[in-house]
């Protein structure tokens, strides 16, 4: 028996972390209050009906720019899956099912995520070793190049107990190339700290390009990870926390480390050519020293900074509020390239900036 389709035309899957639900429901009201309630499959994955098509819908996100939206993916075919034919079987037609799939000799990503019942609550995980056996029928049925790094054209499936939702999209269009928006980075000999991550996310995501060379200043380095990669990138680095720095940085000649509270130094502080900050402070505090600092910076210069959101005892009404107010404040220095929770951010959201100007997105 074939199960009822959970849509009647198009739709899309969005991806969130588990604890930001509901403040992309809200999100998702404010933008577009006419749009169908989303229907959560997973914890942090939703579905919904989409009655002016994907296309348009992601470029309304584009321009709304939802801070709590991690991961956008079409659905445009349903499949089921037969025991006879199996997953491979239902990809396949599924991807026959797909119109305008791509131009031949595209590069074209195929990822599949499945839907699993885990300690008493759903979640979806990538199916990378199907991925890998699917990749020829995929280049057969296609004719295009099929690759995970770099595509130009995404064809997302998602296994929900015996069917399959899938559909295509510009890369672009997703928010970001990997399933879901978990962008892995493999640990590396002489990594600090699992903050790296969240720097080389921000990066990666909002197109940040660091100066080859230059100064840092690295607010709230400690232990260091951000600094390190700030080195790596060939910049020296101003490193000011009141606490330790991991030795490895002491001894590198190109790092300084000024163990106060940044406040207390900016008045003295000379010129440099980024500012990062993931200083465990008040969101509001920590965007006032980032106002007053945007002065250090040249025109543009590029500036990232993590907003610590509260933990518990806060509405997410109230949270929405105060990271849109700390937005706004920001555009009085600088112009917000994003801001999102990204999937290495824990209770934080990532802003993306560059000096001097305002931002070009529609976020409220
Ligand atoms: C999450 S840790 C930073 C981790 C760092 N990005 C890394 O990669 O290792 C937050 C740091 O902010 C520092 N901090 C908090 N308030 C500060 C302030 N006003 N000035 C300087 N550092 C501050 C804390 O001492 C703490 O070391």
């Amino acid at each position: 028996m074939t199960a009822e389709p959970l849509l009647a035309g198009t739709g899309a899957l969005l991806t969130c972390a588990p604890e930001a639900q509901g403040l992309l429901r809200l999100e998702l009201a404010d933008a577009w209050p006419s749009l169908p309630a989303p229907r959560w499959l997973a914890d942090g994955l939703a579905l919904v009906s989409l009655p002016d098509g994907f296309e348009a819908f992601a470029a309304e996100v584009k321009r709304v720019a939802p801070v709590f939206l991690r991961h956008l993916a079409p659905v445009q075919v349903e499949q089921p899956v037969t025991a006879s034919r199996g997953v491979m079987g239902a990809l396949k037609r599924g991807l026959e099912a797909l119109e305008e799939l791509a131009p031949a000799d595209a590069v074209l990503a195929v990822q599949v995520r499945q839907v699993l019942e885990r300690g008493g609550s759903a979640c979806a995980e990538r199916m990378t070793a199907l991925e890998r056996g699917f990749a020829p029928t995929a280049a057969e049925v296609t004719q295009c190049r099929i690759e995970t790094a770099h595509p130009e054209r995404i064809v997302s499936a998602l296994l929900l107990g015996d069917r399959l939702l899938m559909g295509v999209s510009d890369a672009a269009e997703n928010l970001s190339t990997w399933p879901g928006g978990e962008r892995r980075y493999l640990q590396v000999d002489g990594q600090i700290s699992r903050a790296e991550f969240k720097l080389l996310e921000a990066l990666d995501v909002f197109g940040m390009v660091l100066p080859a060379s230059g100064v840092a200043m690295d607010m709230g380095a400690a232990p260091g990870g951000w600094s390190r990669v700030l080195l790596e990138k060939g910049l020296s680095v101003v490193a000011v926390d009141p606490a330790k720095l991991d030795p490895a940085l002491l001894r590198d000649g190109r790092v300084t480390h000024l163990r106060s509270r940044v406040e207390e130094r900016l008045a003295d502080a000379g010129p440099v050519d980024v500012i990062v900050n993931d200083m465990r402070l008040d969101p509001r505090e920590s965007v006032s020293i980032m106002l007053r600092a945007a002065q250090l910076l040249p025109p543009a210069g590029p500036a990232v900074m993590t907003l610590k959101l509260p933990e518990g005892g806060v509405t997410d009404r109230a949270l929405l509020g105060s990271v849109r107010a700390c937005l706004r404040q920001l555009e009085g220095a600088y112009c917000v390239v994003g801001a999102r929770r990204l999937f290495h951010n824990r209770s934080e959201v990532t802003v993306a900036l560059t000096a001097g100007g305002k931002r070009t997105t529609a976020r409220e």
